[in-house]
Order: structure tokens, then C-alpha cells, then sequence
């Protein structure tokens, strides 16, 4: 079948919930992607931020196989050794806790939810309901998860909205002593970077403050970390640049090498309010998912993953702001580790288009800003190419 024949089905007969470029991928290997006709893309954007440890990735293949073989399924009905064990390494390298499986970030974000309103009931009935989240924020698609999600364009259509949501400005401290009421309010969630709204980094100051504050008034802090988690920002979790921890945590995107998991990480006080039969989730747990999991963490905590992320951030980020000087309408470059957002003064649809053509796929985060998320195993070399093609776009632009 040709390329052109796939495009035709799909948009035959998939919902038109995604607007797709013309070419249809057909492998990958280390940070390179393949289409059809055989063209190489350099891979920026990762899967949105999923393809940490690149493509085709030998201990990612083996673990597939080899759990695949012995058990795919039976239900959180039943013990099994991949999710226990899992939930033990992320509890290890991240906080006290208990964790739940999911398979996907909005998911985690629901349950984070549930579970964060379930121990503010048990403290303050069911008066102290309230979420707090931040505008520009992007939390997933699901009802709750839109519902925190501050940014209108994604409740069109969907209204009305979860009851009893708040938005305030980010990295606003002033902002959050009048929101934030120990009557009223269940958990504030935030992501450490936004990424989908523009590519922020929270202020450590701001979040030292909302700490504080969620200690004083007994409400639970979540973190979603689905994006910046997993040393995606140059630490194995994004709020250990910042001398505090959540109560709550949710992971999804890298956890699972390409396959579907979202996870909840919450702390004793907040399990101890669940019983069984409050929450729960068939494919959760998968044991092939789980098992994956598992070595892409030790993966990543054996060969010091984050560490890397954290040095090639900074080269990125020092070349793209010799491209600023060389090109006005780059307004800012930020992010943190291997998040990297690069904002224009007009829309980036055309430059996304344009790198594609010349061989290198990257996203964008909102109208305004390209979003660099490449697997986290980038070497110097790849950084080159990418800010080649970038610069060789964007002189085109100008010609
Ligand atoms: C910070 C953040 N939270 C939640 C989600 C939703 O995750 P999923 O698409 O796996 O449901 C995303 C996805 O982009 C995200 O970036």
C-alpha cells in the first residue's frame, strides 16, 4: 500500500480529532523516524515527549517479548509480580507513597483527583471540595482533566465543566493566599513546567509559597508530572529542582517506552482514606506495561539519563539563543532540561511544516511557540543538525 492509499482510509473512516501532516511513519531507530517512501526524520518532538530512550530500543524490545510471553492479562483482580515491583522503584527514587496504575496521563489526573477530594472529605466533609489549577494549564481530555485544564479553547463545546474548579495566574504568589481556603478547598494542581501552554517553568519561590500554604490549610498539592517526570527537565522528577515535595504526583508520557501506563504516586495520609472497590481500572497494572516500565526506569536511573537531559538542555538552549540574535522574531527561548519552547512573533505552523520538509519533526505549544521534546539520548551531533535545520528554516523565511 502507498503512503497516499493509508491517508485516504484514515480519513475515511478515523474521527477527525487530529489534523495530520501528509506522510505516514513507518519506523524508528534511536532518535531517527522513517516514512514510508523511506525519508529520515531527525525525531524533536518524541512522541510528545514519550520516546525518552529513542526508538527500537533493545532493553525496551526485550521486555515486551519477554513479558508478552508469560502473562499480558489478568486483571488487578490478582497478584503479579511487574506492577509491584514497579511501584516499589518509583516510590524508592521519588517519596513515600502508594501508587496506583492507569493507562494514560488523563486517567492518572482523574484518579489524582478522586483520590485528593476522597482525604479532603475525610478531613473536612464534603464543604472542602474545591481545585485549584493555573491558567495556561493542560491537564488531558477527560472531564475532570479539562475541567483544571485553565485555558478555554478546550471547553468549548463540553460546558458545563466539573463544579467547583478555580483558576488562578501562574507563578502569581499574591494570587494564592485569597484562593486558597481551608474550608473549601480539596488540592491545587500545577505542573512544575507547563508544557501544552507555552513551555513555563514554575518560579521556585511561587511554589515554595504554594507548598507552604497547602501545609497550612490541609490541601493536597499535585503535581503533574506526565510531562516534566522521568528526567525529561533534567531530574528524575521536575519537583526536585525545588526543595519540596507534592502530596500527590501523576506520571504517564515516558513511563512506558511508547506503550500505554499512567501512574498516581500519593502519600500515606491520602491512601489510607481508599479501601478497595473506591477506584479502579481493568488494563490498569498491565503486567506487560508495567514490566516495560520497569526497565526504562532502571534505564534511566542507571545511566544517569537526567544528568544528560540536564547538559543537553543547556547546549540546546545556548544555540537556539544564537539563532535569537540572528533572528528577531524569536522572541524567547526557555524550558528546563530537554523541555524547550521557542517563541515566535507569529504563528509556528509554517516553520513546524517547513523543518518536516527539510527531514527534522517538532511540535509546537499553542499558536506561538515551537515545543522541542526529543529523546532525552540526543548527542551533541543531533543538537547541531536540529538548529541547522531550524536556522536553514528560518533564513528561508526571511529570503
Ligand atoms: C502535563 C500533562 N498532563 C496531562 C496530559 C494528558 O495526558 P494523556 O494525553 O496521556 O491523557 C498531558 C498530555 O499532553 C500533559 O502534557
Amino acid at each position: 500500500m502507498t503512503s497516499a492509499e493509508i491517508i485516504e482510509i484514515e480519513q475515511k473512516y478515523l474521527a477527525p480529532t487530529y489534523s495530520r501532516p501528509p506522510i505516514v511513519l513507518d519506523r524508528g531507530a534511536g532518535v531517527y523516524l522513517y516514512d514510508m517512501e523511506g525519508k529520515r526524520y531527525l525525531d524533536f518532538i518524541g512522541g510528545i515527549a514519550v520516546n525518552s530512550l529513542g526508538h527500537a530500543v533493545p532493553e525496551i524490545l526485550g521486555a515486551i517479548a519477554q513479558q508478552s510471553a508469560k502473562l499480558m492479562h489478568v486483571s488487578n483482580l490478582y497478584h503479579t509480580a511487574p506492577h509491584a515491583l514497579l511501584a516499589k522503584l518509583l516510590v524508592d527514587n521519588a517519596f513515600p507513597a502508594r501508587v496506583f496504575f492507569c493507562n494514560s496521563g488523563s486517567e492518572s489526573i482523574e484518579a489524582a483527583l478522586k483520590f485528593s477530594r476522597r482525604w479532603a472529605n475525610s478531613v473536612g466533609g464534603e464543604a472542602k471540595h474545591e481545585i485549584v489549577s493555573f491558567e495556561h494549564s493542560f491537564h488531558g481530555r477527560t472531564y475532570g482533566a479539562i475541567s483544571v485544564t485553565a485555558q478555554p479553547k478546550y471547553h468549548e463545546g463540553f460546558k458545563p465543566m466539573l463544579p467547583g474548579t478555580a483558576y488562578l495566574p501562574f507563578n502569581d504568589a499574591d494570587a494564592l493566599d485569597a484562593a486558597i481556603s481551608e474550608a473549601r478547598t480539596a488540592a491545587v494542581v500545577i505542573e512544575p513546567v507547563q508544557g501544552e501552554g507555552g513551555i513555563h517553568p514554575a518560579q521556585a519561590d511561587f511554589l515554595r509559597r504554594l507548598r507552604q500554604l497547602c501545609d497550612e490549610r490541609k490541601v493536597s498539592l499535585i503535581f503533574d508530572e506526565i510531562q516534566s517526570g522521568l528526567c525529561r527537565t533534567g531530574k528524575l522528577f521536575a519537583y526536585q529542582h525545588f526543595g519540596i515535595e507534592p502530596d500527590v504526583m501523576t506520571l504517564a508520557k515516558p513511563l512506558g517506552g511508547g506503550l500505554p501506563i499512567g501512574t498516581v504516586l500519593m502519600k500515606p495520609h491520602i491512601a489510607e482514606t481508599l479501601n478497595p472497590g473506591l477506584h479502579g481500572s481493568t488494563f490498569g497494572a498491565n503486567p506487560v506495561a508495567c514490566h516495560v516500565a520497569l526497565s526504562v526506569l532502571t534505564k534511566m536511573i542507571d545511566e544517569r539519563i537526567a544528568d544528560r537531559a540536564a547538559a543537553s538542555g543547556e547546549i540546546l538552549k545556548t544555540k537556539l539563543r544564537h539563532l535569537q540574535n540572528q533572528f528577531p522574531d524569536i522572541k524567547a527561548v526557555r524550558g528546563l532540561g530537554l523541555l524547550v519552547g521557542v517563541e515566535f512573533e507569529d504563528k509556528v505552523e509554517g516553520i513546524v511544516a517547513a523543518c518536516r520538509d527539510r527531514g527534522m519533526l517538532i511540535g509546537s505549544a499553542g499558536e506561538k511557540v515551537l515545543r522541542l521534546a526529543p529523546p532525552l539520548v540526543i548527542d551533541p551531533s543531533h543538537i547541531d543538525e536540529a538548529v541547522g535545520i531550524l536556522g536553514d528554516t528560518l533564513a528561508d523565511r526571511k529570503a
